[in-house]
Formats: structure tokens, sequence, C-alpha cells
């Protein structure tokens, strides 16, 4: 099971009128998802996306009972342009929620090689139709692209180390298991000994570049923006630091009402460019009573908008 983080505020700030159109990009679980099917009558439309076939088959399952209008795709959430398209939703979304990283469903399934906690395939792929793998970069990328993805996407103190690690193994070994990646970067750390697993932020790079994480946020972003109606809300609720930057820094973008370059002394822009309100003027976070009953939400943080244009 996956426990929805950041539920109540989620729906809050997605604002739900009862006959809207809303998209859920992330459907996961369906946890999410459920809860804005509660709130919507026979005229509301909930659009469930995610790029896992599984999640999609378990949300379709999970919302059976609901009565107001449903569509289910198979597909990134950077396309939400095209399947707001294909419904005829375009500028009409009055609600779009997405909730990053990797549901409970894909960590504790350890052939989908995301959590090292258990033996599987170095995997990672949300969407089992990519041909990218895990397995794909461990074993075939350079020491120094290794050592790059660690350190931008894993913030990793030992990336180079642990990317010299990797190839010296791989010259005997290929490394195909969640365990023999972890083990290396615990023989780098010299053991076990922090709070944090010393494979995490390996983990997380990996995921990051096999899936595309950083690039497919961004262009959802600018994506979402564009299907939402005038007062339409945006609701994004991320799990590390990379990702919530890109969503500040978009949201802080897209809300100034003057966009001519710094250096210029006078605006020539006119001084009507913005396109939405920010409405998380500090970024939400889980408080104590979901810290208590979910300690993985910990790192979770939401950021919401509304469309003004
Ligand atoms: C944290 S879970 C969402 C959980 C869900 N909100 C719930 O309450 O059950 C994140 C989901 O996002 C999906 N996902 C990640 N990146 C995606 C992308 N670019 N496009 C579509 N879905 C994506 C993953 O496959 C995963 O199922």
């Amino acid at each position: 099971m996956h426990t929805p983080v950041l539920l109540k505020e989620a729906i809050e700030f997605l604002n739900i009128k009862s006959d809207g159109v809303y998209f859920d990009c992330t459907a996961g679980g369906g946890g999410h998802s459920e809860e804005v099917a509660k709130l919507l009558d026979e005229k509301g439309v909930l659009v469930c996306m995610d790029r896992d076939a599984e999640a999609i088959s378990r949300v379709k399952d999970r919302l059976k009972g609901y009565s107001c209008k449903k569509f289910f795709f198979k597909k990134s959430f950077k396309n939400i342009d095209v399947v707001a398209k294909k419904l005829g939703f375009y500028g009409r979304v009055n609600g779009v929620l997405a909730d990053l990283g990797t549901s409970m469903f894909q960590l504790k399934d350890f052939d989908r090689g995301f959590s090292f906690s258990g033996e599987g395939k170095l995997d990672m792929r949300m969407d089992k139709d990519q041909y990218l793998t895990a397995e794909h970069i461990v074993n075939s990328y350079s020491e120094k692209r290794l050592a790059d993805i660690f350190r931008e996407y894993g913030e990793e103190r030992l990336s180079k180390k642990i990317a010299r690690m990797i190839v010296e193994e791989r010259k005997d070994n290929p490394i195909t298991t969640t365990i023999q990646l972890a083990e290396i970067a615990i023989r780098a750390y010299g053991g076990r000994k922090g709070r944090i697993h010393p494979a995490t932020r390996i983990f997380q790079a990996i995921r990051i570049e096999v899936n595309d994480e950083l690039n497919e946020l961004k262009v959802f972003l600018e994506n979402a923006l564009k299907v939402l109606a005038k007062g339409g809300r945006l609701v994004v609720i991320s799990f590390h630091s990379l990702e919530d930057r890109i969503v500040k820094v978009f949201f802080k973008d897209k809300a100034k009402k003057c966009v001519c370059p710094e250096w210029q002394m006078r605006c020539t822009c006119g001084g009507n460019n913005q396109k939405v309100r920010i409405l998380t003027k500090k970024v939400i976070k889980p408080g104590e009573e979901e810290l208590k009953t979910n300690p993985s939400s910990r790192s979770a943080r939401l950021r919401a908008c509304e469309k003004v244009v």
C-alpha cells in the first residue's frame, strides 16, 4: 500500500469544484486520485496519468466505484498537453497534481530495482517499455560520466571514488543486482555508519538518469501551465532538493510581471507578463502528525500556484 503524502494540503490547494476537470499526473497507488474522485460529481472529470503500466491498472481498479468521468493514460506527464488536447480539455483544466518520485509499490517490488533493501535486478525504469536501464548505465557509462551523475543528481561526496570502484568491479563481473551495487557504496564509505545508507545517493542519481526525471519535470511544468484554465491550480509535491529547486524557480519565473533582462535599466516588456500567482509563499512540509504516521513523508515538499491569465 502507498500512503499518499500531504493529502489534505494537496486537495485544499487544488480547490476542487465538483464539476471541474482535474489531472493526477502521477497516479501511483491512486491515493490522491481517489480523494479527488470523492469530491467530483458525474459532470466532473478525472484524468489519471502514470508512466508505469502497473500503476494505471491499479488505479483504474481503485476508482471503479466513483461516478465522475475517468480517463487513464500510461504516459509520461510531460505529455499532459497531448492528452489534454486529445480529450478536448486544453486550456480548460481546473487542477493539475504531480506527486513526484517512486511509489511504495515500485520500491517494495525488488525486481524493479529501485531499492537496495532486497536483492533485485538493476532496472529502475518507471516505464518498463523504455530501453535504458540502471544496469546499462552502471556497466557501460564512462567513469567520468558516472562520477558526474553521482555528483549532480545525488550530491554524492564520494562520486569519483564510487565511480572508480564501479569501473574496477565491472571489469571482472558485470554489476547486475541492487545489492551488488549497494555493496560498492558501502565499501567506499568503509562500512555502514551514519543514519543514511551509503547507497542512497547513488541510487537516487541513477534513478534520475534512467528516467530523465529532471528534464521530464521541466517540460511537464511548462505544459501543465498551458493546459490550465484561468484560475486553474498546479500543485507539485517533490522529494529532493533538485526537484524542489526546479519547481520553485519555475513558479518564481512565471510569477514575474517584468521579464526584461536584469541588466536593463528601464522596463520595455510592458510589465504585464505574470502568468501565475504563487499560493505557497513558504514551501509546505508534512506536519508532526503526518511524520508520526508516515515517516517516509519527511522529505516531501509541496508548492502550488494559480494561473492568472
Ligand atoms: C509518489 S508516486 C505517486 C503516488 C500517488 N500520488 C498516490 O497517492 O498513490 C509517484 C508516481 O509517479 C510516477 N511517475 C514518475 N515520473 C513520472 C512521469 N514523468 N510521468 C508520469 N508518471 C511518473 C511513478 O511511476 C509513480 O507511480
